[in-house]
């Protein structure tokens, strides 16, 4: 009896395994995706070029941090070598060069906290937003990409949390919940400190790459592809990580006490970064610190309403994880 129960347990953890893998695969943006995007970069870089033949475009986000999902729209970094410009001023006058080649919905939202240009490519369909000399982001982006090239199961993770987080309304900073960027940290902060790890602390190591942005020097190990082994002794399955992840979030992580830290690989206390009280309105309710900027945490958009709803959400999943006949139905069910 007890070797039947064990080999319907077995069967069901390959059937769910299974399942999360085509969530995943059916979330992978397609190639002619990649190649719009790249089409629209060429038609920015030449009208910016004629008024700032100096500027640079970078590409960040998840258009370039390879945890977009397919349909997403793209980032884009206009880089201005001159760090005294006016940037509502820039970001006028680009929406005036923008606007005069058809492109559509052009709008400068010049008082955002990260001031930005939006507009639609009736071309290829492609909505995108572009700041100004925003190059930690550009920085955060490429450290995201490289643990993604460690091991294939962060990316697998991120998606499903991901669309986790949008199924459940859970991806809404205005509305106090977390940043696509914030869940990504979690992933990775998860994967650093599984038993055996299966992502090594970047920032801890040999720095192979070296930028100063900001006056914050942003340094890590960056040769991933001598790292595609590192994962291996561990041998979990995505259904295995998923549920590992919501488990941690609902039950395993201390919310009163502990900060997660990509940048040390570990969990650091409140105390030591002076978050254990509300400053302004940051509560510190769960948090997540930028790699980068460390005095900057994810989780300040999180007050004492939504951290009930996430708390809630996270124990919702785990459960679901655990207890349900069909845990990839019930998961993303729309809130
Ligand atoms: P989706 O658009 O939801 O698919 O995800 P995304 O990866 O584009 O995430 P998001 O829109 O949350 O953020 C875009 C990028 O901005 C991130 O990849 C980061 O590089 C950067 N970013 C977002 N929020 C912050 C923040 O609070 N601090 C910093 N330093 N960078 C941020
Ligand atoms: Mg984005």
């Amino acid at each position: 009896r007890n070797l039947k129960w064990q080999m319907e347990c077995r069967s069901d953890i390959y059937r769910h395994n299974a399942q999360f893998h085509s969530i995943y695969e059916s979330l992978i943006p397609p190639e002619e995706e990649k190649v719009k995007q790249k089409q629209l970069l060429t038609l920015l870089e030449k009208l910016v070029c004629k008024e700032w033949p100096e500027a640079r475009l970078y590409l960040y986000g998840s258009c370039a941090n390879s945890f977009g999902v397919s349909k997403s729209d793209i980032d884009v970094c206009l880089a201005i070598g001159d760090a005294d410009i006016n940037k509502s001023e820039v970001l006028l006058k680009l929406a005036d060069i923008l606007q005069s080649d058809n492109l559509q919905n052009v709008q400068a939202l010049t008082r955002a906290r990260v001031p930005i240009v939006k507009l639609m490519d009736p071309v290829t369909g492609i909505s995108c937003d572009i700041c100004i000399n925003n190059l930690l982001a550009v920085v955060n982006t490429k450290l995201l990409r490289d643990y993604a090239g460690i091991d294939v199961r962060l990316r697998q993770l991120a998606f499903i949390v991901k669309h986790w987080a949008k199924s459940r309304g859970v991806n809404e900073t205005y509305q106090g919940t977390l940043s696509s960027y914030a869940y990504v940290l979690m992933c990775i902060h998860f994967l650093q400190q599984r038993k055996p790890a299966i992502l090594p602390c970047l920032q801890g190591m040999r720095a192979t790459y070296s930028v100063t942005v900001d006056d914050k020097k942003c340094a890590f190990f960056d040769q991933v592809e001598n790292l595609r082994d590192f994962g291996s002794r561990n041998r979990e399955t995505i259904a295995q990580l998923v549920w590992g992840f919501f488990n941690y979030w609902a039950y395993g992580h201390d919310y009163t006490s502990s900060v997660i830290s990509v940048r040390t690989g570990s969990v650091i206390s409140k105390l030591e970064k002076d978050w254990t009280r509300r400053v302004g309105n940051d509560r510190h309710l769960i948090c997540i610190e930028d790699p980068f900027e460390t005095s900057h945490d994810l989780g300040r958009v999180v007050d004492k309403f939504s951290i009930k709803v996430l708390r809630e959400e996270f124990e919702r999943a785990a459960d679901i994880m655990h207890y349900a006949p069909n845990p990839c139905v019930k998961l993303f069910e729309p809130y």
